[in-house]
């Protein structure tokens, strides 16, 4: 059987459709092809060498093995996976469920596979004190997932410490080490050490994968095959899209192609990049890519240690909601974006518009059409009009949403990032910035240790409100 692959639109990024001034040239896209092509071959040479782990993700049959097998052993009991995590330890398993999961899956207990899904990736007082009001004495039918790679992060770690010690009052020691599932660093880190004090269940985040690389790892896996998701197909995506993302023509390779279009981009003005979905489903696989590209491209050094301080600024938008909000903006203000639209042939579910009132004879063209009809002619409607103000659009294309093709999409986008790294000579892998912010929170949160002390010194003095500048 051919199955749909997710594939990248190019011409209108293309000089003969929005002009030399803004558009690519052939001799351009040759130029961008002369460069692209050896880090085809040295990103293919590393994976094989073993220096980028999260490219193996997709073959890892060991881990898609061992989620099942708790999964299998867990699910009849469990009514509520409260995933604790942030960042690339949360957002993948959020776009996983949106994505292929029903809008009102947590709600309507017909169109739920699995236990409801709650992840909090933010330490909102109000928000999960709510959450907490409305479990009840649900909690021997909740399972916690707490995700950490490092197993330091503040937020993650605090959320932990509100779950274990309800579990431990209302459950004993022995509801709180069956209702946690850790998932974190297989030896390292605070949350082992827990994990083995407690004996509870444990996941892995696989070795040298950075947070935002692990969706097709233990990370998004498990809530993912929980909530009744195809995790195989998920993962065949994944593998399809790895062979078309290795290929050593550039000219047929969507990630080496879209990171030179991103790249040549930014380098011609456009140093902000809208990611804007047509379909609900990829709503928050926009979130996912914006971090994704975010914490992997911006970066204050190169690899030689020159000063950049480099990376395109990644923005969510969505399809038709942010014409309202923002195309007015994105049509007659600055030319200095690169849109890539994600459009949906074939939606899961459709409905027809109905009949127009007798008093409303204008709307008679909308009648009878079905939604994605609207939905799809939105897109386009807006595409060419930014097209008509010059501004260049790429199209990423689903045949349908799912668990196969948001493989291939999560595959194309990962691969993509490190194309994009390669082309900016950073490197993608770390999060140096994001670290610092942690470390600042640890200070201010009374850890001991003269650093610590003298640090927190510091950000008070620099983050004191100062009268003399209050209005
Ligand atoms: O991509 C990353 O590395 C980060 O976004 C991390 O996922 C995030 O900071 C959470 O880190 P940890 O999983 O160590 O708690």
């Amino acid at each position: 059987m051919v199955r749909s692959q997710v594939k990248l639109s190019c011409k209108n990024i293309t000089a003969d459709v929005i002009g030399e001034e803004h558009g690519i040239t052939d001799a351009q896209l040759k130029a961008l092809a002369g460069k692209t092509l050896p880090l085809i071959l040295k990103l293919n040479k590393e994976r094989k060498a073993g220096e980028t782990p999260y490219r193996d993700l997709p073959v890892r049959t060991d881990i898609s093995k061992q989620v099942k097998a708790l999964v299998n052993e867990i699910k009849d009991d469990c009514e509520n996976l409260v995933v604790f995590g942030i960042g690339g330890s949360a957002l993948g398993n959020i776009a996983l469920q949106t994505a292929l999961n029903p809008y009102m899956y947590n709600l309507d207990d017909r169109q739920r596979t699995g236990p409801r899904l709650f992840v909090f990736d933010n330490i909102d007082p109000p928000q999960l004190c709510s959450f907490l009001d409305w479990l009840g004495d649900g909690l021997d039918k909740t399972i916690f997932n707490v995700i950490s790679k490092s197993g330091w992060t503040a937020e993650t770690a605090s959320q932990f410490m509100i779950a274990r010690q309800l579990l431990l009052d209302k459950l004993g020691p022995d509801g709180y080490k069956k209702q946690i599932i850790t998932t974190t660093d297989a030896n390292e880190g605070i949350l082992r050490d827990i994990t083995d004090d407690a004996g509870c269940r444990s996941l892995v985040v696989p070795d040298g994968v950075p947070g935002r690389f692990t969706v097709l790892s233990a990370v998004g896996l498990f809530s993912a095959a929980m909530c009744g998701i195809d995790i195989d197909s998920l993962l065949t995506g994944a593998r399809d899209m790895d062979t078309r993302v290795s290929c050593e023509d550039f000219y047929k390779n969507p990630a080496a192609i879209n990171a030179a279009i991103n790249y040549h981009y930014y380098n011609h003005g456009k140093k902000i990049s809208v990611i804007m979905p047509y379909s609900y489903h990829l709503k928050d696989m926009a979130d996912w890519y914006r971090q994704l590209w975010a914490e992997s491209l911006g970066k204050s050094r190169d690899l030689d240690d020159n000063k950049v301080n480099i990376g395109p600024t990644p923005v969510r938008a969505l399809g038709t909601t942010d014409q309202h909000s923002q195309v007015q903006l994105y049509r007659e203000g600055p030319n200095d974006k690169l849109f890539t639209f994600l459009q949906v042939n074939n939606f899961d579910r459709d409905i027809k518009i109905g009949p127009a009132p007798d008093c409303a004879p204008e709307l008679e063209f909308l009648a009878d059409k079905k939604l994605s009809e609207l939905l799809n002619s939105e897109k386009k409607a807006t595409e060419y009009a930014l097209l008509e103000s010059k501004r260049p659009c790429l199209t990423v294309l689903f045949d349908r949403v799912d668990a196969y093709t948001v493989g291939q999409f999560i595959y194309l986008f990962e691969v993509t990032t490190s194309f994009a790294g390669a082309l900016f000579n950073i490197n993608p892998y770390d999060q140096p910035a994001v670290e610092l912010g942690k470390e600042a929170t640890f200070a201010l949160m009374g850890k001991t240790g003269d650093e610590y002390e003298e640090f927190a010194r510091q950000i008070q003095s620099l983050t004191k409100v100062d009268e003399n500048f209050l209005v």
